[in-house]
This record gives structure tokens, C-alpha cells and sequence, in this order.
């Protein structure tokens, strides 16, 4: 746990994200949280380029490409020690082994030249039972990483329409 971490901004998120939940959100935009605003960062603008007509940088280079992802990876692992909601889920878990994997497979999702070489989502989560709080849980998470990491919103809201696709195999759907 680093002590600089932006832990406060958990309620901030959960404050904005209170109204349906954030699956439900996600869904119902068609993969985007549909949030307004974001503050400045290191990060391609690919809202203002989308908005002069040019191509939005591919997300991969958005993310920071594999390195910037790493971090990001890194910074969910703190987040989710500390989050009493499914920190239990992972204990045990080998988590230099996590790390590597979620990062390959967040690289390959966001067009990065990886090659996720782990377990199916089905097969690594259906002895876990994942409820829908606790996708969203890991999903608030994984905003709260993003936003360490000076990722803008729109930027998320692609990494995030991306892995709702997942769901229904971590949910054994
Ligand atoms: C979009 C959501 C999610 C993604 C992209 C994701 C991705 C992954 C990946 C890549 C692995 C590694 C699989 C392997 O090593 O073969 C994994 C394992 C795991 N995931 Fe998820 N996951 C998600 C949601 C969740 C949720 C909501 C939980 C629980 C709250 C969770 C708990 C775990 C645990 C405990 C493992 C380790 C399983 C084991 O080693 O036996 N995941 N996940």
C-alpha cells in the first residue's frame, strides 16, 4: 500500500457511480460509463482528437502501452488489499503470477502486442462464485488505478467497455 494512494476518492466514485451501479451503467451505455469530465494528465487527449475528426490514439497507447498498464495492475492490487469487499477472494492467490497475467491479458484486450497465456475467464472463476457487487467492486477498482494513473475518462470508459464483455464468463454465466 503506498500512502500517497487515492483511496478517498473511493467515495467520490461510489457517490458517482450510486445511481445504478456500475455494471448496470456500463450496459446500459453500451459499454461507457458515460462520465463527464476529467482532469488533466500526461495521457494522449483522444477525446479532442475524436472531436477534430482524427483517429483516437489505439487504446493500448492510451493505457501507456505494457509498462503503463503494469502500473496500473500494480496500483489494483494495492487498491484490492484494501478493499474489505473481495480482498478475501484473493488470498492465497499467486499474486506475481496475477499480476502477470491480467497485465498480458489487459495488453492483448487493448490491442497491445501481448499474448494472454492464461486460464479461460470461465475456467479461473467459476469456483469463486463472482456476485454482480463484486464484479462492480473490482470494476470501481480498477477506476480508482486508472485515475492513479492519470488515465482520462474516456480512456477508461474503453478499457472498461471492453472488459464488460468478459462478464458473462466471470460470472459462469
Ligand atoms: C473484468 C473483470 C475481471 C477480469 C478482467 C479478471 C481477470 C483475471 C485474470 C486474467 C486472472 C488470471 C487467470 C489465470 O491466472 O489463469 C484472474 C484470476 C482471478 N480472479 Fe479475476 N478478473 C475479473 C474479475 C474478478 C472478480 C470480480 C474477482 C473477485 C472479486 C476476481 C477474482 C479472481 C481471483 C481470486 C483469481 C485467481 C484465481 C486462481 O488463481 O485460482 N476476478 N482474473
Amino acid at each position: 500500500m503506498t500512502p500517497s494512494h487515492p483511496l478517498h476518492v473511493a467515495g467520490r466514485l461510489r457517490h458517482r457511480l450510486a445511481a445504478a451501479g456500475l455494471l448496470l451503467a456500463l450496459m446500459a451505455a453500451g459499454g461507457c460509463q458515460n462520465l463527464a469530465g476529467t482532469a488533466a494528465n500526461q495521457y494522449p487527449a483522444d477525446v479532442n482528437a475524436a472531436s477534430l475528426g482524427a483517429e483516437p490514439p489505439a487504446l493500448y497507447d492510451a493505457l501507456g502501452e505494457r509498462t503503463g498498464i503494469a502500473r496500473i495492475v500494480e496500483d489494483l492490487l494495492y487498491v484490492i488489499v484494501e478493499d474489505d469487499r473481495i480482498n478475501d477472494t484473493f488470498k492465497g492467490v499467486d499474486i506475481t503470477q496475477f499480476h502477470r497475467n491480467l497485465t498480458d491479458q489487459l495488453c492483448q484486450i487493448s490491442g497491445g502486442p501481448c499474448t494472454y497465456t492464461g486460464r479461460t475467464m470461465r475456467e479461473s472463476h467459476e469456483s469463486l462464485h463472482i456476485t454482480d457487487t463484486q464484479f462492480n467492486a473490482l470494476a470501481e477498482d480498477l477506476i480508482l488505478a486508472m485515475e492513479k494513473n492519470n488515465v482520462p475518462v474516456a480512456t477508461q470508459n474503453r478499457l472498461l467497455g471492453r472488459l464488460v464483455r468478459l462478464y458473462p464468463q466471470i460470472r459462469g454465466q
